[in-house]
């Protein structure tokens, strides 16, 4: 994470695009702004590429002139024009329609474009910050990204490692967290060390709710493993032999236990059908409605 802060504060010096990339929960939005912030010149927009679908998505980008549909009574502005002097920072951009990815390309490189309905070309002068949780490079290889817009984005590159693979980070992590959430609560040191062998599959972000959840159920000031979800325990239990295995039946409230991240009940699931399915990929993916490339790279992040 040293070595990440280095690269935010050169590449918040420049104005070349920056592509992040990195599981879901490790911080590629706080790090976008942090490389905003370091110059901190104009507005940080962010441009939501997953929720871009539609016939909406091209007057949320460019805006709208008056007049331009029915119901258009007066101009609009876009996310592009709002970023004016400042970041557009295009979050999820592995999951913008193909068809959008060849407009966003002309954008890039002419900075101008035509708003819905308008007649003449309006330009915004933003830097571009893009992030994704997909290998993006895997993506032009199947053909679901653009190349040529792949090279305009990748011009600095910085990837952020997930939480399993840094896990000196998380007591600093969990003290941060329960600094901001907590009320004077202390973790003991089998707390933290259960903490600090659990995978996180949800990286920051799960471990975020996790301290939220601890703090949120216990009056303090001493957070013991019992009160870590059941998830966490029982993978403390599988890695350590019997550590924390009376902890799952500590007598906690059973709606408690029962708390889960979308991760965790993601990963769960994906296991589950695996289980079910003898190991048998092709049907599991099937089962669980996602398709086989998903699967695969689901797998990879859980390292499985
Ligand atoms: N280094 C950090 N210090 C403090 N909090 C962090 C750090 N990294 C991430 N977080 C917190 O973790 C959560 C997830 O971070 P963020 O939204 O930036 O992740 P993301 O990589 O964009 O995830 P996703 O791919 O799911 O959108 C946020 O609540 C954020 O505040
Ligand atoms: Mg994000």
């Amino acid at each position: 994470m040293r070595q990440v802060h280095r690269l935010v504060m050169r590449m918040g010096k420049s104005r070349f695009p920056v592509l992040i990339l990195g599981e879901t929960g490790t911080g590629k939005e706080v790090v976008a702004r942090a490389v905003h912030n370091v110059e901190s010149r104009g507005p940080f927009v962010v441009v939501d590429c997953s929720s871009l679908a539609g016939p909406l998505i091209e007057s949320e980008l460019f805006g709208y002139a008056k007049g331009a549909f029915t119901g258009a009574h007066n101009q609009k502005l876009g996310l592009l024009d709002a970023a004016n002097g400042g970041t557009a920072f295009f979050d999820e951009i592995g999951e913008l329609p193909l068809e959008m990815q060849m407009k966003l390309l002309r954008v890039l490189q002419e900075k101008e474009y035509r708003a819905v309905g308008a007649l003449s070309q309006r330009s915004s002068n933003f830097r571009v910050i893009a992030a994704t949780n997909r290998d993006l490079a895997v993506e032009v290889r199947e053909k679901r990204f653009r190349e040529d817009l792949y090279y305009r984005l990748n011009v600095m590159r910085l990837r952020l490692p997930p939480l399993r693979e840094r896990r000196e980070d998380i007591p600093t992590l969990v003290l941060h967290f329960i600094q901001r959430y907590g009320n004077d609560h202390q973790v003991p040191d089998e707390t933290m060390a259960a903490l600090q062998s659990y995978d996180w599959p949800g990286n920051v972000r799960e471990l975020e709710h996790t301290v939220q959840q601890m703090v949120a159920m216990n009056s303090g000031p001493w957070l013991p493993t019992t009160a870590l979800s059941s998830t966490i325990t029982h993978f403390e239990s599988r890695m350590n032999g019997s550590t924390a295995a009376a902890a799952s039946s500590s007598g906690f409230p059973s709606s408690a236990q029962s708390i889960m991240t979308l991760a965790e009940i993601e990963k769960r699931a994906i296991l589950q059908t695996l289980e079910y399915t003898k190991g048998d990929r092709t049907v599991a993916a099937g089962l669980l409605g996602i398709g086989r490339t998903t699967l695969y790279r689901k797998l990879k992040e859980y390292g499985v």
